[in-house]
């Protein structure tokens, strides 16, 4: 099996960076195929532009920078998003990704009668995002359930992708990076392995 891991950070050393290329060291003790995405360092552009609305409204070409998107998560059997918390959220870069990749036409379809058809059900969602922030900060504001509704539901779930696991990584007690990393590589084991397996990371 092939996972696409998709990395949103401008820095390679970075703890999220390390976190994704342990995911997929999991990957690859598990017996399975990856590839890393590194959005910074491929330098996608995450801006909306006119040509993007032209798409929406099903009027212009789908960018050649977008198409390659979209063919790489087709040639994937599991999405595994791996992210920093900026500002309780997605970064920008990958907000951008999503907003330009994920469109009308392919990961969702609006017919002419107000239906949506939810056009990507194939596709397992992996998230995992890493904050600085410590849980009962999340907790006291409910910060990482308004993260799921937006994230989870809002996105994936108006897509019809299974969201198979979503992740928050942050610092504690008995979590320093080391432990952060180690919890990268039981994910990536985790991805194709059967369900109850998979829950337990
Ligand atoms: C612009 C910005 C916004 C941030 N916002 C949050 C936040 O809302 N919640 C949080 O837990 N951490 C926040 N952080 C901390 C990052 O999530 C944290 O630095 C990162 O996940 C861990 O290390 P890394 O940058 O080495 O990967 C923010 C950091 C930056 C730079």
């Amino acid at each position: 099996m092939h996972s696409l891991i998709v990395v949103s950070h401008p820095l390679p050393e970075s703890l999220t960076a390390a976190v994704a290329r342990q995911i997929g060291a999991g990957l690859a003790q598990a017996g399975h195929s990856f590839e890393i995405a590194d959005l910074a360092a491929e330098g996608f552009d995450p801006r909306f532009s006119a040509n993007d609305v032209a798409v929406h409204l099903r009027q212009a070409q789908v960018d050649p920078m977008v198409a390659a998107e979209q063919a790489r998560i087709g040639r994937a059997d599991a999405l595994v998003l791996v992210y920093p918390v900026y500002w309780w959220s997605f970064p920008a870069l990958l907000k951008g990704w999503i907003d330009r990749v994920f469109i009308n036409g392919w990961a969702y379809e609006e017919m002419p009668d107000g239906r949506v058809v939810r056009k990507l059900g194939h596709l397992p969602i992996h998230l995992v995002a890493i904050g600085g922030a410590d849980l009962r900060t999340y907790a006291r504001h409910g910060y990482f359930g308004a993260m799921r509704t937006q994230i989870d539901h809002g996105i994936f779930g108006y897509c019809g992708a299974p969201v198979r696991r979503s992740e928050l990584l942050v610092p504690g007690e008995a979590r320093g990076a080391a432990e952060m990393l180690e919890a990268g590589a039981r994910i990536g084991r985790a991805i194709f392995a059967p369900p109850t397996s998979a829950q337990a990371v």
